[in-house]
């Protein structure tokens, strides 16, 4: 069978109805800053017990269709010695890699980054399609602020993301390319809407440029969002409505999928907008979420880092995964759904 078929079959199962990605990929800084919420030290055995959990929760295989690995949780194995990926795999579950290497200042653009990870990235690939990853994630950072962003930055920023994917789809790995554009600030919705569109348009024109296989990858999208610091916070309906719009203005038909990240919206709110967007029917790309904290966060506060909380944490896992599949066919009731704040 021919590489892209199989991607094209990886990027199917990622997409099934009914089905998300849980984004575990926090680089093993970020995973500290989880562990900092339950009170743990950032050590090794404690970053290992947090994706241990999380991974061999009782269910999460009827909800998830694929979960986010970093460089040193793919290589992990679990107390009883069994790789990370296989458990995954064991439960039908894809693994999937981040492979960026986060983001550096773009010299003489006030705050604006370009994010790294090119450099060996083929054998980086190849070394993890063999460790099972079957999917990859590369995320770019777009901020909002008043002469912000540029075009240099978008279009860098752009252009990493398109040889990123050529690579992944030369070693038979699908891309996710996530041009993240941040919540963060004091813009209003009509501005984020403005740049999602104007980031996805120059990324989709880079990636046809650099013959990415467009129906080979998913695009990780934020939401578009009112900043964070705006005092006018919209509905999910307007939310819906001006991601759609985004999404129309920007996004080839033929592209695999969509899926969203969370940005620091609350578990609830990532969860009832997700809905609303499912609502507004079908789309020519499947839809669906691939949150880190919206999914990890009612686990971790349940947690608490102490073991006679595991099972509960893993049944407020299982929660925010189920209610995030309903939202996924518009069919989450938040008035009902007590659990998620
Ligand atoms: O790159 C971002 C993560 O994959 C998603 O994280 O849902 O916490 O925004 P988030």
């Amino acid at each position: 069978m021919k590489r892209n078929a199989k991607m094209y079959e990886t990027v199917a199962a990622l997409m099934t109805p009914g089905k998300g990605i849980l984004a575990a990929d926090e680089s093993d800084g970020t995973a500290g800053k989880r562990l900092e919420m339950v009170h743990l030290p950032n050590e090794p055995e404690n970053r290992q017990d947090f994706r241990e959990l999380l991974f061999t929760a009782p269910g999460i295989e009827e909800y998830l269709s694929g979960v986010i690995m970093y460089d040193s949780s793919i290589r992990n194995s679990t107390d009883d010695g069994m790789p990370f990926p296989d458990v995954l795999l064991a439960k039908g579950i894809l693994p999937g890699i981040k492979v960026d290497m986060g983001t550096k200042e773009m010299d003489g653009f006030r705050g604006e980054v370009v994010t790294q990870g090119l450099d060996n990235l083929e054998e980086r690939f190849n070394e993890y399609y063999d460790l099972g990853a079957r999917f990859a994630k590369w995320r770019a950072v777009i901020l909002i602020d008043e002469d912000t962003p540029t075009d240099a930055a978008i279009e860098i920023n752009a252009v990493m993301l398109a040889r990123y994917a050529q690579i992944a789809q030369r070693v038979g790995i699908v891309p996710i390319v996530e041009p993240e554009v941040i919540f963060a600030g004091d813009h209003d919705i009509l501005r984020a809407e403005m740049v999602t569109s104007r980031v996805l348009q120059i990324l989709f024109q880079t990636l046809i440029k650099y013959k990415v296989d467009l129906g080979a990858l998913i695009l990780k999208s934020s939401m578009v969002l009112a900043g964070d610091m705006n005092s006018e916070q919209s509905t999910p309906a307007q939310i819906a409505n001006a991601t759609l719009r985004a999404f129309h203005m920007s996004v080839p038909y033929e592209v695999g999928g969509i899926v969203f990240l969370s940005g620091g919206q609350t578990p609830k709110r990532a969860t009832e907008n997700l809905n609303a967007i499912a609502k507004m029917g079908g789309q020519p790309w499947p839809i669906t979420f691939s949150y880190s904290r919206a999914i990890e966060e009612p686990f971790l506060t349940t947690w608490q880092g102490k073991s006679a909380n595991a099972e509960e944490a893993q049944k407020m896992l299982l929660h925010a995964c189920k209610m995030n599949a309903l939202a996924q066919q518009g069919r989450y009731e938040p008035e009902k759904d007590s659990k998620l704040k």
